[in-house]
């Protein structure tokens, strides 16, 4: 592709703009290689706080704190041109004030470079989304199940069940009234999904809620396989890269064991060939 052709990343306005039209696509990533093999086939990547889980091996999301988050969004940056970076604020970085979210929100921007971040909650944190796109910063909602909320919502159950649903609906129309330009349906009853995408203005980004939504994201290392710990029923396995990954250790360490690796072709002689 020539240097005028190439593709630039959207930016938040675009992806609000896709609202209603084909779906946007969406993974994690947290690695410059990951990010560079989506770049073509997404239209933003997220570098989620899920990195804690599926990177470092912590037990939540709980423990990851901004040094890993700019970390990982430098990493994923170097991956990236075409598309859109958001980068998760991690849990205690921003629920606090809405100025202790602008200061944290603006070095997760500016030293990343990422084009929106991404907070966890509904109408109790309108007022703080608000004050963040008042000052440059675009924001993506993230409502239902909101993993840096565990320990309050009991496990990572299915929210918005019977009562639960005018509460996440209200969630939805407080994000989206405050200036969100996009929200994250996790874990909700793929009606509710429906329902909340057909009455707000936003594009809504479903994990585990609905085909009806006007995107889908999936954490990359779920769909590849290589997260195994455990799935949710959300989860759609498109390769099974831990398990042929371990094959190939397996093979590697039989083979050392055995001296057939290194074999002739991976060895030097004395001499480069053709030399006297
Ligand atoms: O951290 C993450 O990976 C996320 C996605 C699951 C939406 O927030």
């Amino acid at each position: 592709m020539s240097a005028t052709a190439q593709k630039t990343a959207p930016l938040p306005d675009d992806i609000r703009a896709r609202k209603g039209g084909d779906p946007l696509v969406s993974l994690t990533a947290y690695t410059t290689p990951m990010a560079q093999m989506m770049d073509a086939h997404c239209d933003f990547v997220l570098v989620g706080d899920s990195v804690g889980m599926v990177l470092h091996g912590l037990p939540s999301t709980l423990g990851v704190t901004m040094d890993m988050m700019i970390m990982h969004g430098q990493a994923v940056a170097r991956g990236l041109q075409s598309a859109m970076m958001v980068i998760d604020m991690p849990f205690g970085s921003y629920e606090e004030s809405p100025q202790q979210a602008f200061r944290n929100a603006a070095r997760l921007m500016g030293e990343t470079g990422a084009g929106a971040v991404k907070l966890e909650g509904g109408a109790h944190m309108a007022e703080t989304i608000a004050f963040l796109v008042a000052r440059g910063i675009p924001v993506m909602a993230h409502i239902g199940l909101t993993p840096q909320s565990v320990n309050t919502l009991g496990g990572y159950k299915v929210q918005g069940r019977d009562a639960g649903a005018d509460l996440l609906m209200a969630d939805a129309k407080a994000v989206s009234n405050a200036g969100a330009f996009a929200v994250v349906l996790e874990k909700i009853p793929a009606s509710l999904a429906d329902q909340i995408t057909a009455e707000i203005a936003i594009p809504t980004i479903g994990i585990g809620a609905s085909s009806g939504c006007d995107g889908q994201i999936l954490v990359v290392d779920d769909m590849l396989g290589l997260f195994t710990a455990f799935k949710a029923k959300f989860v759609k396995r498109y390769a099974d890269l831990g398990v042929s990954g371990e094959a190939a250790i397996a093979q590697y360490a039989r083979e050392v064991r055995a001296r057939d690796f290194p074999a002739q072709e991976h060895i030097f002689a004395d001499q480069a060939p053709g030399k006297k």
